[in-house]
């Protein structure tokens, strides 16, 4: 036994203090339902119950509710007791009805099915059977067994959802919902990145809300949404914005700029390079760019202090997503951003935080 040290043993092992061990007890329980809170919230969207409480425009009773969405109030108001303790919806109580009116809240307002600030469809993409099952290969993939998602679906995530319509749906809608909150962000804090630019190709742009963000922010821009035929061949029509259906690692459309936004993180290095490469035959060698959105994650561990989650973190997670569902996917730091911009002929680019965003824009520029 090493020598004690403060809160260390000499051997550097640490000894936790009584109050530590006390949170650690309760802690655990976080990993041990980790699980419950998407699930209930999964359960929340699929009843439509923000969507209900909305259309009413003002609190309503659980007899209200549960009528509406057909439940019986008897089971449905332990999943209401669930979601609003742990802060979803409110409960407020009124002396004129019997029991309580349930309300929304700023969180409950993102799990509306429709509209542009609705995260609804990336709780429902993440929470899916083929995205849940892959989890379950997480260790596979570091002792190098095999890859996740593969393992679980019987191929990659892009020819699963090229195989199955419902699920590339899901991805569309997913991305949407991240696509429209980053875009505006992008537009309030970063705009001068596209001063003086005519054209802008988004390279793996799914259904095309991206561009359509940009162009109704930046009306001068021409955009062009470029994915795989089938994903543009159920895309939004949109004034201002061309589809093309095609493969990245063949080409890119010519354009002033490529935006790639959550493409290069599902890929790895030697991929990254080739789709940047391509990108980088498509603009303009002196006037051209590349805009990447995506984390920066930081290279050191942080230590975690804090019980809320920040946008920082949020990389790490992605992190894991990615090395869950892709086959050779992750989330860079700057050093990693730097070799793989570097080996794809952009010696030059920037780095912006996105207000209100886990994404940063890497601007790279080809001299
Ligand atoms: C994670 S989604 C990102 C969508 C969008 N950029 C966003 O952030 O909302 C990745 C996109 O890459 C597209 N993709 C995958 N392989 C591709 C390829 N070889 N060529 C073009 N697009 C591809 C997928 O169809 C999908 O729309």
């Amino acid at each position: 036994m090493g020598e004690v040290e403060g809160d260390h043993r000499g051997d550097l092992t640490l000894i936790p203090t009584e109050e530590e061990e006390e949170r650690a007890r309760v802690d655990i329980y976080k990993y041990i339902f980790g699980f419950v809170e998407m699930a209930v919230v999964k359960c929340a969207i699929e009843l439509g119950i923000a969507d209900t409480i909305e259309s009413h425009g003002r609190p309503i009773s659980l007899l209200e509710l549960s009528s509406d969405l057909g439940c019986a109030p008897h089971t449905f108001h332990r999943i209401m007791r669930f979601l609003v303790n742990r802060g979803i919806f409110k409960e407020i109580r009124n002396e004129a009805v019997e029991g309580c009116l349930y309300s929304q809240t700023a969180l409950s307002r993102l799990l509306v099915k429709s509209g542009d600030r609705s995260m609804a469809s990336l709780v429902l993409l993440l929470s899916s059977n083929p995205m849940m099952a892959s989890w379950h290969g997480l260790s596979a993939r570091v002792t190098g067994s095999s890859a996740p998602f593969e393992a679980a679906n019987g191929e990659d995530i892009w020819s699963y959802t090229a195989a199955n319509p419902g699920h590339s749906q899901l991805i569309n809608e997913a991305m949407a919902c991240h696509a429209r909150a980053t875009v505006a962000a992008i537009l309030d804090g970063c705009l001068d990145v596209f001063d003086g630019i005519g054209t802008v190709v988004d390279v793996g742009g799914g259904n095309g809300t991206a561009m359509q963000f940009l162009v109704r922010g930046c009306p001068s821009i021409q955009g062009i949404n470029f994915d795989l035929p089938y994903v543009v061949s159920a895309a939004l029509i949109c004034e201002g914005v061309v589809h093309i259906g095609g493969d990245m690692f063949d080409y890119v459309p010519k354009a002033d700029a490529a935006f790639l936004m959550w493409i290069l993180h599902d890929w790895g290095d030697d991929e990254c390079i080739q789709i940047l490469k391509k990108c980088r035959e498509a603009i303009p060698e002196n006037k051209g760019k590349v805009i990447i959105v995506e984390s920066v994650i930081e290279s050191k561990p942080q230590k975690v202090v804090k019980e809320e989650l920040e946008l920082k973190d949020l990389g790490f997670f992605l992190d894991m997503v990615m090395m869950a569902h892709t086959n050779n996917g992750k989330e860079r730091t700057m050093e990693e951003w730097a070799y793989v911009l570097g080996k794809a002929g952009f010696p030059r680019y920037n780095v912006r935080s996105i207000n209100g965003s886990a994404c940063s824009v890497i601007e790279a520029f080809p001299v």
